[in-house]
């Protein structure tokens, strides 16, 4: 199976990408965060350092774009090519009420004639680079799926990534597996499935629902547990000293290249995760004053080994 380590922007950036690679692994592919395309095509200062090949060394990582300018994207690929990468993502995913106003991200799936005019005119010629595409299932309701799919399916896409819930879902509420396993029917190629897999059973769970799966992308399962991609191949979970070392090197990576205090504001927003559903824990997280107060509380507080 190939495990996708979701695009998370404002935390899935260039350090913890490398940070996980180092120490944890199990992961094939990560998403880059998207660059939000612009006539000029400039990048912002985080964009730019995050898709540098020097910020992904040793791994493998896909670039993201968020536009509904096919001239924009060709012009975006032809760079990603430069840079060295083997395949870019066309982000239709974003319910960002910022972003889909203007008709971008999951904004598109609500224009479905826009969205066959853009992809015609961007594949109309061979592009520099295989694109693939990350999408939702509809925009207001999940019957909008047969027609996405039915669209999405009649262009040369390297694979895509099905966020099982509709734009209005945002993050949070049910899924709908079986918009993925119409794609598996109905032959879309390379499909990955993507939306709440938080442990192995899930990932078992899906496979028993839809057999033919061979591609996942998981997000917040693997800031909640980043073993979790691990575990899903048969290995072992996280020990709590590999857990120290894990929010140690991603402190002190932060601290190198932020603030203090902003690094150790990013290593709280992360360590929520895990802190979930425990108020007690997540209060002494809060109050935490340095990195070794932040592990303390992660781990319960437990003695170091
Ligand atoms: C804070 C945050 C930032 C995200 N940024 C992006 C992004 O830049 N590009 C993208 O395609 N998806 C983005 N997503 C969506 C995730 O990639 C993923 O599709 C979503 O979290 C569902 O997967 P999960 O249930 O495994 O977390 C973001 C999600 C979160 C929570």
């Amino acid at each position: 199976m190939t495990i996708y380590f979701a695009p998370m922007e404002g935390i899935t950036d260039g350090i913890l990408r490398r940070v996980h690679h180092q120490l944890l692994g199990g992961i094939d592919i990560y998403g880059l965060p998207f660059h939000k395309l612009t006539h000029t095509l400039s990048l912002t200062t985080r964009e730019k350092r995050d898709v540098a090949p020097e910020e992904n060394r040793g791994l493998t990582a896909l670039p993201q774009a968020l536009t509904r300018n096919p001239e924009q994207l060709i012009a975006w690929l032809q760079h990603v090519s430069a840079w060295g990468y083997a395949c870019a993502d066309l982000n239709l995913g974003c319910p960002s009420p910022t972003v889909t106003k203007r008709g971008r991200g999951s904004g598109l799936l609500r224009e479905l004639p826009a969205l066959r005019g853009f992809l015609d005119r961007v594949f109309a010629a061979p592009l520099p680079v295989p694109l693939s595409v990350k999408t939702r299932i509809g925009y207001e309701r999940p019957e909008e799926w047969p027609d996405i799919l039915a669209l999405l399916s009649a262009y040369p896409f390297a694979h895509v990534t099905v966020h099982v819930r509709t734009t209005r879902e945002q993050y949070s509420g049910g899924i709908h597996p079986e918009a993925f396993d119409l794609a598996l029917r109905q032959g879309l190629p390379h499909p990955v499935y993507n939306g709440d897999l938080r442990t192995p059973e899930d990932v078992r769970a899906l496979l028993a629902r839809c057999p033919g799966t061979e591609a996942v992308m998981i997000g917040r399962g693997l800031l909640a547990d980043p073993a979790l991609a691990r575990r899903i191949r048969g290995g072992p979970a996280a020990s709590d000293e590999e857990l120290r070392t894990w929010y140690t090197a991603l402190y002190e990576g932060w601290a190198a290249r932020f603030q203090p205090t902003i690094a150790l504001g990013r290593i709280k927003k992360l360590m929520e995760w895990p802190c979930e559903n425990n108020i007690p824990q997540k209060r002494l997280l809060r109050r935490a004053g340095d990195i070794e107060g932040c592990i303390a509380a992660a781990l319960g507080g437990r003695p170091s080994k």
